[in-house]
């Protein structure tokens, strides 16, 4: 999606500008550009070279007039017009005296493009942005100063969308404001930021502030009619700016696999205390409130999605509430049943997702308790909800999520316990053995991981397949289909996963020789009625690869490779079974030479619908 930096200061360099937007690659992109403002007014560069735009963009950088006081940076996901070169941001009015950034959608760019091009306008671009910075133009020619005239042209827009301005005649002020889509504004060193995530700015700012909504925020010098810094919340973000940096690893997605035993481990104890007891300050509902819950609605989206339905188990094991799972975008048009006896929880890695933030705002104006699990502090997610369960992954660059799910589950797990024990459903004492049972989990994640290469070279024979089924039942359904979205993420292969049990009803038609199904087998009260399944498949010719516990060698004889996890209690399965999937993606992706952090027509944050 659309990434925004802007900085402001006597000393602020567009390469530092540059670099920020280079940190906001991950987020998925498709054109980029910088502006500044010079003695000689505004200058801006752009280019549309798909991924490698931002190369491109640092060989022009010195095409720009050093000594700026004021910088703003672009990388744009195409969504109203082509990734071509008019296109791509800044745009500027007609005077070429207003210069804006913007990532999100004008819901009523239509009508608004119409009456700037009947006042006379010329539009270079197809974009939905360059219209505002048309109609700030028509603002600024009726006598407005530069703040009002952005309050006043956004709140004609409708829609979604941050945007940040620079005017001309102040080079000393950039201005922003925002409805949902992200948007931070941080200091550091005597200059002052916007940009879409903190890890943008985090070498470059050493404070961070919340951005309010549907108001005008100048950073820089004070300017007329909009708020400054100090009018703002701080936000405590505690990541370094060696966390986003790629370090003894060819690909983010490889580095943060094997980050993920620690990414569990510290979030799972950050929410148990030294006897095992549940940390409830981070929880901040009434326990009373929590205790009469008679319905749990969980939703997310991709990853996060799958990391949900994993939650679906473990609440309804620990705490015996009724939980719902369902697919963000989805539930936000649903009709859903809901009083203050429900909760709903928004699980989000980036809390920026749009269809998770709408969904949650839904749930929230039908009367629902919220609660966020999410990595980022202060994002739009965590503020929105009644209370927040942050998972502590660190930042997460890869657009493929492997660290952050296994925290999540984590971050579930817990609060199913809290809630089973809360309810009454399970003594403290059982509650603080399942805590320390989880927590040792991070162990098994770690000798799992430590066998990257011994599954690898498992899967050697299987990576020219294109067909992939991933099979599992009850908890490891989901993991199936987290295998085989990671699969599609980063090897674009069609991979289907389906309850183990369903396969009979339909899909198994698809199956012959070609056909590869992973089979996930851990030793749990199904295991038998799994290798049932695996005896189908292989009667149709498919070939089979298992995911089992260490000794399984049962599981092992019916698949042409075994990929053995160490075993843990059946309950915390997903958390294990899910890492030679993870790795498997990345080397069938690998093998077919694709890089694996910039996944084909793939965003990070989707602050779109
Ligand atoms: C995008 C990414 C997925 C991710 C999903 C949810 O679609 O490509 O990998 O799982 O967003 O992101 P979130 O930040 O809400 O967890």
């Amino acid at each position: 999606m659309c990434g925004i930096v802007g900085g402001v200061g006597p000393s602020i360099l567009a390469a530092e500008v540059f670099e920020g937007l280079k940190r906001l690659e991950y987020r998925g992109y498709d054109s980029a550009g910088l502006a500044l403002i010079g003695t000689g007014g505004v200058e801006v560069i752009r280019t549309a070279c798909g991924r490698h735009s931002l190369d491109d963009l640092k060989g022009r950088i010195d095409e720009l007039t050093p000594g700026a006081s004021l910088v703003i940076g672009h990388t744009r996901w195409a969504t109203h017009g082509a990734p071509t070169l008019e296109n791509a941001h800044p745009h500027t009015d007609c005077t070429g005296r207003v210069v804006l950034v913007h990532n999100g959608i004008v819901d009523n760019f239509r009508e608004l493009r119409a009456e700037v091009v009947s006042h006379g306008h010329e539009l270079k671009s197809a974009t939905d942005s360059e219209v505002i910075a048309h109609l700030i133009e028509e603002e600024l020619a009726a006598g407005m100063e530069p703040a009002a005239a952005l309050g006043s042209v956004f709140s004609r827009l409708s829609g979604h969308m941050a945007l940040v301005a620079a005017f001309a005649q102040f080079p000393g002020s950039i201005f922003g404001i925002r409805r949902t889509s992200p948007l931070l504004v941080a200091e550091g060193d005597g200059r002052s930021f916007f940009a879409s995530d903190a890890p943008a700015i985090l070498d470059v700012a050493t404070s961070f502030y919340e951005m309010p909504e549907e108001r005008v925020i100048a950073i820089g010098k004070l300017a007329n009619g909009a708020a400054g810094v100090s009018t703002l919340t701080p936000l405590a973000i505690d990541w370094a700016s060696q966390d986003v940096e790629l370090v003894g690893h060819q690909s983010f997605y490889e580095m943060e696999l094997s980050q993920e035993a620690g990414a569990f481990l510290d979030t799972v104890s950050s929410l148990i205390d030294e006897g095992g007891g549940a940390v409830v300050d981070e929880l901040k509902v009434d326990p009373y409130e929590l205790k009469r819950l008679r319905k749990v609605t969980v939703v997310g989206c991709g990853t996060s999605y799958h990391a949900g339905l994993v939650g679906r188990f473990l609440i309804e094991h620990f705490a015996k509430v009724p939980v719902e799972v369902d697919v963000a975008s989805e539930y936000r048009y649903r009709d859903p049943i809901l009083d203050d006896d429900a909760l709903v929880v928004g699980v989000s890695q980036s809390g920026e997702s749009l269809d998770t933030i709408t969904a949650v705002k839904g749930a929230a104006a039908a009367g629902a308790r919220t609660l966020a699990v999410t990595n980022v502090i202060g994002s739009q997610l965590s503020r929105l909800s009644d209370t927040v369960l942050y998972t502590r992954a660190g930042p997460e660059v890869s657009v493929a999520s492997t660290k952050t799910h296994l925290s999540q589950i984590g971050a579930l797990a817990l609060f199913a316990i809290y809630l089973g024990e809360l309810k009454g459903h399970i003594y403290p004492e059982e509650a603080r053995e399942a805590r320390n049972s989880l927590r040792k989990v991070a162990a098994a994640i770690e000798v799992a991981l430590e066998r990257k290469r011994g599954y690898e070279e498992k899967l050697a024979p299987f990576v020219g397949t294109d067909r992939f089924f991933f099979i599992g039942r009850n908890l490891q359904y989901p993991v199936a289909l987290e295998g085989a979205l990671k699969l599609k993420e980063l090897s674009y292969l069609a991979a289907e996963a389906y309850p183990a049990g369903e396969l009979k009803h339909g899909p198994i038609a698809m199956l012959d020789s070609e056909a590869v199904v992973v089979a996930l087998v851990p030793r749990d009260r199904l295991r038998e009625k799994v290798l049932a399944n695996i005896e189908e498949v292989r009667a149709r010719g498919a070939r089979v690869i298992v995911v089992a516990f260490d000794g399984d060698d049962e599981a092992a004889t019916l698949a042409e490779a075994a990929l053995f996890v160490p075993e843990v209690r059946p309950i915390w399965s997903p958390l294990v079974t899910v890492v030679p999937l993870q790795v498997m993606a990345g080397a069938v992706a690998r093998s077919r030479g694709l890089n694996l952090d910039r996944p084909r027509n793939l965003a990070k944050t989707v602050t779109v619908e």
